[in-house]
């Protein structure tokens, strides 16, 4: 890439041509996401294990009152806050299931099948103090209802501090909508 930038452009554009450079290359740092790392990935993995050990995901799940909310998290949801434990940390747990895919689903409907309508399930875990301290240091994470992590549409795993620093995502909605510590239902 490089070596082929110098003899397009060549030595003559002197100072212009490095501030060109230099962009390009903060350009190029920018598009790896700072999240869904490999790191992120296996963080995520573990509180999937947990979340279902504790029966808040999977056969099984507890259940609890579905209501109508809002987009993108489904038309109707299932919310549950409790404390978790991952490597030694202990922080706030918040499990969101998100049901959606037929026009009109009602609160009934989920009721009565728990499963059936569930498109995912979207999480944020407190980590610890520093991990993320613009954003509270929230851990963002979006699962398949089979534990398997989502993913945007360039690829990255949705996972860890989701999407710091763009227009749209968990991070960026959530600080719009939510209270000061970023979340949205506990503050309404
Ligand atoms: C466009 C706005 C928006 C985006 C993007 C978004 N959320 Fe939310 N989120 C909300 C709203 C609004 C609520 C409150 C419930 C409702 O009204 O649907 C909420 C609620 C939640 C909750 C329950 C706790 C709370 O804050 O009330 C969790 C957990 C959650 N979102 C996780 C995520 C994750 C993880 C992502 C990214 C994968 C994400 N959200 C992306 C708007 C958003």
């Amino acid at each position: 890439m490089t070596i082929r930038w110098k003899r397009t452009f060549p030595l003559a554009l002197g100072a212009a041509g490095g501030l060109a450079l230099a962009l390009a290359l903060s350009g190029a740092n920018a598009q790896t996401p700072p999240f869904g790392g490999d790191d992120d990935v296996a963080y995520a993995k573990t509180l999937w294990q947990l979340m279902e050990q504790a029966h808040l995901v999977g056969d099984g799940a507890i259940r609890v009152r579905p209501f109508a909310g809002n987009e993108p998290h489904g038309t109707i949801q299932e919310v549950l806050a409790t404390t978790a434990s991952v490597n030694g940390h202990t922080g706030r747990l918040i499990v969101k299931r998100n049901h959606g895919g037929k026009d009109g689903l009602s609160v009934g409907e989920v009721y009565d099948d728990p499963t059936k309508y569930l498109a995912a399930i979207t999480v944020m875990f407190k980590r610890e103090a520093g991990y993320d301290a613009d954003n509270r240091d929230w851990f963002w994470a979006k699962f398949s209802p089979d534990g398997t992590l989502d993913k945007n549409p360039k690829g990255a795993m949705l996972a860890g501090r989701v999407a710091k620093g763009a227009d749209a995502g968990c991070i960026a909605c959530h600080t719009s909508a939510g209270g000061e510590d970023l979340e949205v239902l506990t503050t309404r």
